[in-house]
C-alpha cells in the first residue's frame, strides 16, 4: 500500500478521473467529486484537508462553461478564483504540495509564436479572466504550489454536467453523417488528459513549484485536429472551415492558444506529440465502444 496520500479535487471530471487512474499505483488516492466536497465551501475544504492529511493535493475542479461565464461570471470567479485562494491557504497551513490547473485562455492569442510562461497574460473572455485571477490569488497565498496551464483537453471520463469533449463530438457528428464545420482560424494544442495526468505525477515526484505550460507537443488548427480524428478512425469526410463570423457564442476565443512547453522540458517532463496522443486515445475509445456494443450473451 503506497504511503503517500494524494487528494484529488474535481475527481469526476476528465482530468480528475485520469489523475485518479494514473496515481493509484504510487499514491494512496483520495478522490473527491463535487458531491463529496464543494470546493467553494472553504470551511468544508479546510476540514477535509485536516481529516485527510494529504502529502499533496491536486485541484482538477473548475468552472469551465466558457459561454455561460459571459452572461453570469459569478460562479466562475467563485470556483476558479475565490475557492482556489482558500484551497491555497489550507494547503499552506499544513505545508502540503498543491498542483492547480489553468488555461491557454489567460492569453489574448495575438502572439505569432507559442506562449511562454512569462509572456504577459491578457484574457479576452471572462472564463480566462477568472482563471487568471485564480492563478494570481493562489500565488499570493504563499502555498507550495505548481500551476499547470493546459489547452484543448480530452479524456475518457466525463462528469455528468459536462458536454462531450471535442474528439467525441466530432466522432458522433461524423457517424451521424451530420454536416461538419470547424474553425480553421484558431490554433490550439490538443492535450490528452491521460498524458497530462502522468506528467502531473512526475511534477509531484519532483516537487516542482511555479507556473508551467503543460500540453502535448506541437500545435494545429481545430480544423486540422478534426481532420486527424476522422483520418485515424477511418472515416475521412470533408470538413468545412467555419468562418469566424458564422461562429455562435458571445465569448471571444484566442486566435493562437499554443503554449510553449520548453520550461517543463528543462525539468525533463515531456508529453508526447499531439497526433501520437490522439491515436492512443482513439485506440482505447474504440475498445470501450466495442465492449459497450458487445452482446452480453452469445446470440
Ligand atoms: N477542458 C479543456 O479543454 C481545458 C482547457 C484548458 C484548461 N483546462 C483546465 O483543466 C482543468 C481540468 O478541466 P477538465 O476538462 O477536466 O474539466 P471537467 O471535465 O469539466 O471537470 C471539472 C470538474 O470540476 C467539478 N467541479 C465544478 N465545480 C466544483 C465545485 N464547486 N466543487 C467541486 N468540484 C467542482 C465538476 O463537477 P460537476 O461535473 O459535478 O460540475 C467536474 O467534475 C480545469 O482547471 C480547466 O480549467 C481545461
Amino acid at each position: 500500500m503506497p504511503d503517500r496520500t494524494l487528494m484529488i479535487l474535481g475527481a469526476a471530471g476528465q482530468l480528475g478521473a485520469a489523475l485518479a487512474d494514473a496515481a493509484r499505483e504510487t499514491w494512496a488516492v483520495r478522490p473527491f467529486t463535487r458531491a463529496d466536497l464543494d470546493i467553494a465551501d472553504a470551511t468544508a475544504v479546510r476540514a477535509a484537508i485536516a481529516a485527510t492529511r494529504p502529502d499533496a493535493v491536486v485541484n482538477a475542479a473548475a468552472y469551465n462553461h466558457v459561454e455561460a461565464c459571459e452572461s453570469d461570471p459569478a460562479p466562475a470567479f467563485a470556483i476558479n478564483c475565490t475557492a482556489v485562494a482558500a484551497l491555497g491557504l489550507a494547503c499552506r497551513d499544513i505545508g502540503c504540495h498543491l498542483v492547480h490547473f489553468s488555461t491557454d485562455y489567460v492569453f489574448d492569442g495575438l502572439s505569432d509564436r507559442p506562449y511562454r510562461e512569462d509572456d504577459p497574460a491578457h484574457p479576452i473572455n471572462l472564463y480566462g479572466l477568472s482563471k487568471l485571477a485564480g492563478e494570481w490569488a493562489l500565488q499570493l497565498t504563499g502555498a507550495r504550489a505548481c500551476i499547470l496551464r493546459t489547452c484543448g483537453l480530452y479524456g475518457h471520463h466525463r462528469s455528468p454536467s459536462a458536454k462531450k469533449n471535442f474528439v467525441d463530438q466530432i466522432i458522433d457528428q461524423a457517424r451521424a453523417a451530420a454536416p461538419l464545420r470547424v474553425r480553421a482560424d484558431l490554433t490550439c494544442t490538443p492535450t490528452s488528459a491521460a498524458d497530462l495526468a502522468r506528467a502531473t505525477l512526475q511534477i509531484l515526484d519532483r516537487g516542482l513549484t511555479g507556473t508551467f505550460h503543460a500540453t502535448n507537443a506541437g500545435h494545429c488548427t481545430w480544423h486540422e485536429f478534426a481532420t486527424e480524428i476522422l483520418r485515424l478512425i477511418g472515416l475521412p469526410r470533408d470538413i468545412e472551415p467555419l468562418h469566424p463570423e458564422r461562429a455562435t457564442g458571445k465569448a471571444r476565443r484566442p486566435k493562437l492558444s499554443a503554449l510553449d512547453t520548453s520550461k517543463l522540458l528543462r525539468d525533463t517532463v515531456a508529453l508526447p506529440p499531439w497526433k501520437q496522443a490522439l491515436s492512443a486515445y482513439l485506440r482505447v475509445h474504440q475498445r470501450m465502444t466495442n465492449n459497450r456494443e458487445r452482446p452480453l450473451c452469445p446470440p
